[in-house]
């Protein structure tokens, strides 16, 4: 295991199949009491349900306890710096769950302390919630192997961590996204590098091209968190991409509905698909808890977590 998980990327193939293993035998299994004494700390710049409550229950349900910290009342970078904040927290804690910004800032916690960063969002990614998605994947169609996912709507921080973990995870992904609201090529370029076979990655303009012949059909808000200036731009730039049961109709008839939430029903999804037979939503909600409780363990644990089933 890498000392951080900052990116998608950062696991290697085979680290990201022993996190989804370890998440299913944990699922079963209410008594680990692993992280025992241990604490992590959770900051948070943005606001957050899902990160935050499943973080916070990971580390309690195996035994280790959470504090929680809002950007603004430690002033991160401005009551005191980054570095700082790492270095003081490094001194109390065993690990750090992030969600800032700016993704340097998370890279700059990570470099100033010896103990494991996560990073919980940012603006470029989104990595515990790629490892709650796969694992959901993974539930519902028993493999990975030949699966095609496609993405509509922005090439945003979700998107990019689900495409660098389809790269290590070997599985293929079309997005469709309008002209200035692709991947980021740089993310585009770092999954190729990294890419195990069967990842390709395909950026096409028309959404039905993005999810003909698709197993999973994945959206996300058209105006992430910190971008509220430009919504109304953006709604003008996404009418079109809305995931509605005439799209939906074009993938595999048992092709599943993914979106991280929150959600807006009626702008990046219809509320009959949102909330339809084929949505997973949900699942992949609650699958943030046991990805992030393998995640910690792995991180974190002792020999026999990170022994876990490959
Ligand atoms: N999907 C997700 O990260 O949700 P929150 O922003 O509520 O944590
Ligand atoms: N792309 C969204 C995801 C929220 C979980 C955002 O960054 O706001």
């Amino acid at each position: 295991m890498p000392k951080d998980f900052l990116s998608a990327a950062d696991l290697d193939a085979a680290a990201w199949r022993r996190m989804l293993a370890l998440a299913r035998e944990l699922r079963g299994d209410g008594d680990r009491r692993d992280l025992a004494g241990r604490t992590l700390a959770m900051i948070f710049e943005k606001p957050s349900l899902r990160t935050r409550v499943t973080f916070e229950l990971a580390i309690a349900q195996l035994g280790g306890r959470a504090v929680h910290l809002a950007g603004g009342e430690i002033g991160l970078g401005s009551r005191e710096s980054t570095a700082d904040v790492a270095r003081n927290l490094e001194r109390w804690v065993d690990a750090i769950a992030a969600r800032t910004v700016s993704d340097a800032t998370v890279r700059e916690l990570a470099a100033n302390c010896r103990i494991p960063v996560v990073n919980a969002l940012t603006d470029r990614e989104h990595p515990c919630q790629a490892a709650a998605d796969f694992l959901t994947i993974l539930d519902r169609r028993g493999s990975l192997d030949g699966l095609r996912l496609a993405w509509v709507g922005d090439g945003n921080n979700v998107c990019h961590s689900l495409i660098l973990a389809a790269a290590r995870l070997g599985v293929g992904v079309r997005v469709a996204a309008p002209r200035g609201y692709e991947p980021d090529p740089a993310v585009l370029a770092g999954a190729e590098r990294i890419a195990e076979p069967g990842y390709s990655a395909v950026v096409v303009r028309e959404p039905a091209d993005a999810v003909a012949g698709a197993h999973a059909v994945y959206t996300d808000v058209w105006t992430s968190m910190g971008q509220e200036a430009e919504a109304e731009a953006r709604r003008r730039a996404f009418e079109g991409y809305r995931l509605d049961a005439a799209l939906l109709a074009r993938a595999e008839p048992d092709a599943l509905v993914m979106h991280c939430l929150p959600a807006h029903r009626g702008e990046e999804i219809t509320a009959e698909v949102l909330d339809g037979p084929q949505s997973a939503v949900f699942d992949q909600a609650e699958n943030r808890l046991h990805a992030q409780k393998a995640l910690l363990l792995l991180l974190l644990g002792p020999e026999d977590g990170a022994r876990g089933p490959t």
